[in-house]
């Protein structure tokens, strides 16, 4: 039976922790919230450590707490990440998205990071190594010792990925990964390379992106899935395994790919894995880790608003690959997980449908997380034991997160 608007927002007749409240995907209040109690305290990977290759290599980042980073590989061969800030006035250091600061710049010193307003210039460690004209305008009241750059906490590890966290007083990386990527390490051992960028900016919330990686029922969009995983009996013996801090895994299986008519069945291996392996681990906040041998895709969710959603999308192969075995891995990569790929654009669709009939938060439904397997495949637990961290962090309830206790519509 159709349901009238008043039985359309009342909140579903299951336990709480099985559904949500849709306003946690778009409001702003949350979602301000959200940059300050989630995103500016925990670890998110700015880029990979192949995308800065060469000492005074640059990339930037957009962190979604809203700071723009400089990823640097120092003249040390460290990688470090800075505020791009200049602590003189306040003006932006790099303009570029990616480049290198080796040799001079039209404002400044060879090696330098040299500040085009006033032409303050700092080493590759972040040390301010020189204000111009500093005796005659400062005296002895500020020195290059006093003015370094705002380093960022960052680690580099779990396949070479370059984690950046905004909180000096955040548990390390280890601490907060809870063992989510151990079974991981013979796939993350070797070093990798980034083969593939694209990013796409999507009308929906970073949690709809994050459901999306985390639940396995929408395998009915994807025709491709269907025929090369369901129809498989291993297929349905695909558990959750569930890890602190909201991270969770899919256990593995391996795709029958001739069964998609046109295709052959993958020969080339991924390390510790099965040609045509998967495994998959949803890390919380919004990075997912994807690995369909031969091929390495790693999602990493900025959120620009409530409702509005940039992903980057990297594709991975190994740094030794032979150029053969690199044209394998960029085909297969691009045959399923690039821009025109089959599967990628169905989940976009996905999430954009949810972003757009949700922004109606007069009549926005609650919206279900209910599924029950037993862990398997078809099973939600991925998205709710993310949705329990989330609650935790924001000391809201999911389900109820303006504490208003009824249906939306008896407000
Ligand atoms: S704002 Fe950078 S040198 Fe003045
Ligand atoms: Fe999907």
């Amino acid at each position: 039976m159709s349901r009238n608007a008043l039985q359309w927002t009342q909140k579903p007749e299951m336990p709480a922790g099985l559904y949500v409240d849709p306003r946690i995907y778009t409001d702003p209040e949350i979602f301000a919230e959200e940059k300050a109690k989630i995103f500016d305290k925990t670890w998110m990977i700015a880029c990979h450590e192949s995308e800065v290759a060469e000492p005074l290599d640059y990339r930037a980042y957009q962190h979604p707490g809203g700071h723009n980073l400089i990823v640097l590989r120092g003249e040390d061969d460290k990688i470090r990440a800075f505020q791009n800030i200049c602590p003189h006035r306040g003006n932006r250091l790099i303009y570029d998205v990616a480049g290198s600061i080796k040799g001079s710049s039209p404002s400044g010193a060879p090696d330098r990071i040299t500040c085009i307003f006033h032409a303050w210039s700092f080493d590759s460690k972040g040390n301010c190594v020189d204000i111009t004209r500093r005796k005659a305008g400062y005296q002895d009241r500020l020195k290059e010792c006093d003015v370094g750059l705002r380093e960022v906490r960052c680690e580099v590890g779990y396949g070479g990925f370059v984690w950046v966290n905004m909180d000096d007083a955040a548990m390390d990386l280890a601490a907060h990964l809870a063992g989510a990527l151990d079974d991981l390490a013979p796939m993350l051992a070797e070093p990798m390379e980034v083969f593939h960028y694209h990013r796409a900016v999507v009308r929906g919330n970073y949690k709809m992106w994050h459901d999306t990686n985390s639940e396995f029922y929408h395998d009915y969009m994807h025709y491709h899935n269907r025929v090369t995983g369901m129809l498989k009996k291993e297929y349905w013996d695909r558990e959750y395994v569930a890890y602190n801090h909201g991270h969770a895994k899919l256990t593995g299986m391996t795709l029958k790919y001739d069964a998609y008519e046109g295709q052959e069945q993958r020969t080339l291996a991924w390390p510790g894995m099965a040609p045509a392996g998967w495994e998959l681990v949803d890390l919380f906040p919004g990075i997912t880790y994807n690995i369909r041998a031969p091929a390495f895709r790693l999602d990493t969710s900025i959120p620009l608003g409530p409702n509005l959603l940039y992903i980057e999308f990297r594709g991975l192969g190994l740094k030794r690959d032979t150029p053969a075995e690199r044209a394998i891995r960029i085909r297969d990569h691009n045959s399923i997980w690039g821009p025109f790929g089959r599967n990628l654009a169905e989940d976009l669709l996905g999430t954009s449908g949810q972003g757009t009939a949700l922004n109606d938060s007069t009549e926005a439904p609650y919206v279900l997380h209910g599924r029950l397997e037993d862990g398997k495949i078809h099973d939600e637990m991925g998205m709710r034991h993310f949705l329990e961290e989330w609650s935790r962090r924001m000391g809201r309830s999911s389900s109820d997160p303006l504490n208003r206790g009824l249906g939306l519509a008896a407000e």
